[in-house]
């Protein structure tokens, strides 16, 4: 098996609500041998896995959507008639706050149960100021009912509602930047995402978004080139955005301007494989351009149902052929910067002490299987899952 990862054999950890000491287990100082002790036996023991692209709270669901794309009708054909994201956002819309959250948590908890330890969760499918407001709120209260730390994103911007149908202008400048102004004085936005894509907002609308939420002094990530190459990674890159997501279509002109920006590439395998995409995002291109890739679940009712990192690491290895130790950067340090933070995503001393301990003996067992609940615990802020 290849090397690398940092990989500590028989390691021992220090651990308050951070990491204080990390090393050979043989090289630990003797203030702290007394300390109350866990073993893990051998275990291994990663950065908890952090979920940096989901859409966790929504109303219904689309599994007939589903059965209709297994007859032979696209995702974007589906959408243009008004099914699609609009399905949910009816259910959403008919949806109480409470009723948003209790659907919400056995998703979360899913995603919990396979390693992770910060999920983002984006709004998106209310498309009015209250209903936006109405799933960020949902989204800030899932953090105070589990383990976990919550990264909230607006994403007003993720399609257009029939009531302005053909109208995408005056729905940016009526509900997304007010929403968005709306949801940030209530300080429930951490980020500010769109939906760069013919079937939902271009380039110049989003840039009109994205200089509202700058001016919010808001970071701003974009869903883009996913269905087509409308530039969108390189304007993400112009507003220094922290991540460009899904990315198929991305340019060698998008690659250079999110290298030159530092913009993180999150790579959505769930997405691709869902709807049966045949373009691969070039992934061999952003390596040599030293772009950092980062991997998420892209949990969704749509595009990707699915609530498991090590499976998109399993995907993103074997559709996209990142290696896995590229994958498990992916859902740690990467998918950390994704999201802004630099308290975790890695093992280093001063970091949350948000851990994953698995039972496998190697890294590469977490991209390696498929479908398996390798998680043996986690640690949260230093405490372990009851
Ligand atoms: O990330 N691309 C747009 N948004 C979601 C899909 C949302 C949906 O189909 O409900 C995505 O794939
Ligand atoms: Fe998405």
């Amino acid at each position: 098996m290849q090397g690398g990862y940092g990989l500590i054999p028989d390691a021992a950890m220090v651990v308050d609500e951070a990491i204080r000491w990390i090393g050979p287990a043989t090289d630990l100082p003797a203030a702290y041998r007394d300390l109350p002790a866990h073993a893990l036996q051998g275990r291994l023991v990663t950065p908890a896995l952090i979920d940096c692209h989901t859409h966790i709270v929504f109303g219904g669901t689309r599994a007939a959507e589903f059965e209709l794309r297994l007859q032979g009708a696209s995702y974007e054909e589906i959408a243009r008639a008004g099914g699609g994201i609009l399905s949910t956002v009816t259910a959403t819309r008919a949806a109480s706050l409470d009723e948003l959250v209790a659907q919400a948590l056995p998703r979360l908890d899913a995603i919990l149960a396979q390693g992770a330890g910060t999920v983002e969760v984006k709004s998106g499918y209310g498309l009015t100021i209250e209903d936006e407001l109405k799933l960020l709120r949902g989204a800030r209260r899932l953090g105070t009912l589990r383990p976990v730390s919550i990264i909230t994103t607006h994403l007003a911007a993720h399609a257009i509602p029939p009531e302005y149908k053909g109208r995408a202008d005056a729905y940016i400048d009526e509900v997304a930047i007010p929403s968005l102004t709306a949801a940030h004085a209530e300080g429930l936005v951490d980020a500010v995402d769109a939906f760069c894509e013919g079937i939902a907002f271009t380039p110049s609308q989003v840039d009109r978004l994205f200089r509202h939420a700058r001016a919010l002094g808001l970071p701003v990530k974009l869903h883009a080139e996913q269905l087509s190459d409308l530039g969108g990674a390189a304007l993400a890159a112009r507003h220094n955005a922290l991540s460009a997501d899904h990315l198929e279509y991305l340019s060698p002109a998008g690659i250079a301007a999110m290298a030159q920006a530092g913009t993180v590439a999150v790579i959505l395998p769930g997405a691709f494989y869902t709807l049966r995409e045949t373009q691969a995002p070039p992934i061999t291109a952003l390596r040599a351009a030293g772009v950092p890739m980062a991997v998420a679940t892209d949990c969704n009712p749509g595009s990707s149902p699915m609530t498991s990192l090590p499976l998109a690491m399993n995907m993103a290895c074997t559709l996209f052929r990142l290696t896995p130790e590229e994958a498990l950067m992916g859902t740690t340090a990467h998918a950390a910067r994704a999201l802004g933070l630099s308290d975790r995503g890695t093992l280093g001393i001063g970091q949350r002490a948000d851990l994953a301990v698995w039972d496998a003996a190697h890294p590469a067992e977490l991209s390696y299987r498929i479908g398996a609940e390798a998680l043996h615990t986690r640690i949260i802020g230093g405490r372990f899952d009851a």
